[in-house]
């Protein structure tokens, strides 16, 4: 055969790929809003950048006619591509061809650039759009879907590891997105559920439609599963860029630097003013962050879950961060088992990988009650609590008004390695709020009172005069300054450049037990 001859049936195989599931299964994948595999990456990654594995590869199978039924790439696009000039290794999932459902020889495409991109040290995304399962092959591809979570153990804390579900994500192959560090969901397009409508009707007799048991919303406020859910592939995809503007390649690396042009010294009159004088008035931390970070610019993760605390990452001076803030306006910023669970889990995604953390305080404690003792908030509490204390990147706290009993601890507190811990004048730090305090330690003089709610304001006042403020810890050592809010950008920024190189460990151990 001529080389012209070769070339013509190189590009044919090609073009046949490229084709998937064929134009007819293209256009109703578009008439679902969705993009296909191959539009996505585009948009993913920068421009020519992507190169393509396994291209021609396809499945084995000979049961129920399969064995005619053969398109190159086997349903997956696997390779490697870069964001912004970093790169990245992919795949994803082409619905176009048998639903995206798993079969061995898919799981083998996906193996291959986990074990590539753990050994290089780079990145992992993973589109999701599958029916699960190839039905026709049974128990290889449940096979191939172990082999993937294997790797997606093996490799978490060693690579970011990123999921994006664009259209259906059932049974057990939710499990692993599930390990992976970040989810995105796309909006009405995309749903995520061990077990569909119909077993739940079957089982529970229950009626519930795959939105509202699997969906985006509920995914982003209900479980917390999903971190981001935007309205359409396309937002999704760019949103995974921002993310990956973050985010260091590996464990080796440290987090990337961006360039800014805000000024270092940037001074913050308003945040002199930020808190109330009244300590029950709530306010929004993320005016406060707002207003510290590079540009404006956080990436806030699970804002719609458990939002009285708020996390998400930023930049100071060009360096990444990890935020974490007790949120005054929502549950008046108490620790519940949600908020704990979801800041646990960042905190330890930024410890494994580099980012150090600034924590912005103002914590009345732990949400008290049954709901939350029969949940298991003191197994959920010490989650958070393990977490802050394990972690050995450098952590900034700055306390900006409650910091009480075990929730004062748990939040980066000096006592479980909190690098640089400042607070603000406004700060209140003591073993528990001032009215609850009177109420046990003066019980008796009260009871004994002509006037109990004059005598319980007295006490409460003199507890007030004595503790809510941040000196009794300043003249312990516990935090390093007083300082006042306008400065708070500079004063992070200085600690974050003074701690650029810490070092610090934990005793050597197979691993630890968070109390899971
Ligand atoms: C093989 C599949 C498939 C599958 C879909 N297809 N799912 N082929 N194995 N699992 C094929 C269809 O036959 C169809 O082929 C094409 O993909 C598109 O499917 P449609 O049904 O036409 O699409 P749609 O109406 O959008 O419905 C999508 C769907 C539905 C909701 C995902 O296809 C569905 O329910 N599929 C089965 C889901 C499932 O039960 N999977 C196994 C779960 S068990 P043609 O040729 O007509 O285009 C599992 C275990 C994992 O996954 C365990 C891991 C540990």
């Amino acid at each position: 055969m001529s080389i012209e001859r070769k070339l013509l049936d190189l590009k044919k195989r090609k073009e046949a790929a490229y084709k998937g599931g064929g134009e007819a299964r293209i256009e109703k994948q578009h008439k679902k809003g969705k993009l296909t595999a191959r539009e996505r990456l585009e948009i993913l990654l920068d421009e020519g950048s992507f190169e393509e594995f396994d291209v021609l590869k396809v499945h084995r199978c000979t049961n129920f006619g399969l064995e005619n039924n053969k398109i190159a790439g086997d349903g997956i696009v696997t390779g490697f591509g870069t964001i912004d000039g970093r790169p990245v290794y992919v795949f994803s999932q082409d619905f176009t061809v048998l639903g995206g459902s798993l079969s061995e020889t898919f799981a083998e495409k996906i193996v291959k650039v986990m074990e590539m991109s753990a050994k290089s040290g780079i990145p992992l995304i993973g589109l999701n759009d599958s029916g699960g399962a190839r039905i026709q092959e049974g128990i290889e591809s449940l096979a191939g879907y172990a082999d993937i979570f294997l790797r997606n153990v093996m490799y978490s804390g060693v690579v970011p590891q990123i999921s994006a579900i664009m259209g259906p994500c059932a049974g057990g192959a939710v499990y692993s997105p599930a390990i992976t560090d970040f989810i995105f969901m796309v909006k009405k397009s995309s749903y995520m559920f061990l077990t569909g409508p119909k077993v739940v009707k079957t089982v529970l007799n229950e009626d519930v439609s795959t939105e509202d048991l699997g969906g985006a919303s509920i995914h982003s406020t209900k479980s917390g599963i999903a971190h981001f859910v935007y309205e359409s592939d396309e937002e999704v995809l760019l949103q995974i860029r921002r993310l990956m503007s973050f985010l260091p390649l590996n464990n080796k690396e440290k987090t990337p630097l961006k360039k800014t042009n805000d000024a270092v010294d940037r001074i913050e009159p308003t945040l002199n003013k930020i808190v109330p004088s009244d300590p029950n008035k709530p306010y929004d931390i993320k005016e406060v962050i707002n207003l510290i970070v590079d540009d404006n610019d956080f990436l806030e993760v699970q804002p719609l879950y458990a939002t009285n605390i708020v996390i998400g990452f930023a930049r100071f001076n060009g360096r990444s961060v990890g935020i974490v803030a007790n949120q005054p306006k929502s549950l008046a910023g108490t620790l519940d088992i949600s908020s704990s669970e979801k800041a646990a889990r960042f905190v330890r995604f930024c410890d494994a990988f580099n980012i150090p953390l600034v924590t912005l305080e103002d914590v009345p404690g732990f949400l008290p009650g049954t709901k939350q003792e029969y949940g298991g908030i003191i197994k959920c509490g010490a989650k958070l609590l393990y977490a802050f204390a394990e972690a050995t990147v450098p952590k900034i706290t700055i306390i900006l008004r409650k910091a009480y009993g075990g929730a004062y601890c748990v939040m980066s507190s000096k006592h479980i390695r909190g690098d640089i811990n400042y607070a603000w004048p406004s700060a209140e730090i003591a073993v528990m709020g001032p009215k609850g305090a009177v109420e046990i330690i003066f019980a008796k003089e009260i009871m004994k009172a002509d006037n109990r709610d004059e005598a319980a304001a007295k006490f409460e006042k003199e507890y007030r005069d004595k503790f809510a403020n941040p000196y009794s810890a300043a003249l312990r050592g516990y935090i390093e300054d007083v300082i006042e809010p306008k400065y708070t950008r500079f004063k992070i920024i200085k600690a974050l450049e003074i701690l650029k190189n810490k070092e610090d460990s934990n005793p050597m151990k197979k691993h630890g037990n968070i109390p899971l």
